[in-house]
């Protein structure tokens, strides 16, 4: 079994975006690597996005809505995230979504209370994830292409090399 190596981000809720990624700001001293009116990613440390805001009209501060997006958890390799993935499966854990966001390969799961949990792994250095958000293509889809898990895993048993997998892009 693989644990993995790092907690990434937190990404939380808010039904003001501009407020709360002026708050995080000014309390972690973090920059904006990217933001619009849906999404802030903040960084203040050699990762590239630390914490995360998401724009939810649904959420109720302090209301009964839980105000957890979803944390993050990195793996040190792409044999590690889809060894993972067959351990989780075969336990009857799978993951509800699984999305190349360019940065990372991620796959999204549900603990049994429904919060979201995101096992990851970087594929790019920190340099290049910070200047990709900052890209055209990514202010055009900040949020990444799907794959699907059992496809993906088949090409990386039958030797298909990590950089090849997790390659951004059609
Ligand atoms: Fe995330």
């Amino acid at each position: 079994m693989v644990s993995p190596v790092k907690l990434a981000h937190i990404a939380l809720k808010t039904t003001d975006i501009k407020a709360s990624s002026t708050w995080y700001k000014s309390v972690l001293d973090a920059q904006a690597v990217f933001e619009n009116e849906m999404l802030c990613f903040l960084t203040y440390d050699d990762e590239h996005h630390r914490v995360v805001l998401a724009q939810d009209d649904a959420y109720e501060p302090g209301g009964p809505s839980a105000g957890l997006h979803h944390v993050s958890f990195t793996y040190q390799s792409l044999d590690d995230l889809f060894d993972t993935f067959e351990r989780l499966q075969a336990r009857g854990i799978r993951p509800h979504w699984c999305i190349n966001h360019g940065p990372t390969l991620s796959m999204y799961y549900l603990d049994p209370m429904s919060n979201q949990v995101e096992l990851q792994i970087d594929t790019m250095s920190a340099e290049e994830a910070i200047e990709f958000v900052g890209s055209e293509a990514f202010r055009a889809n900040p949020i990444g292409i799907e794959f699907d898990p059992h496809e993906l895993n088949k090409r990386r048993k039958s030797g298909e090399p990590a950089e090849s997998l997790t390659a951004y892009g059609p």
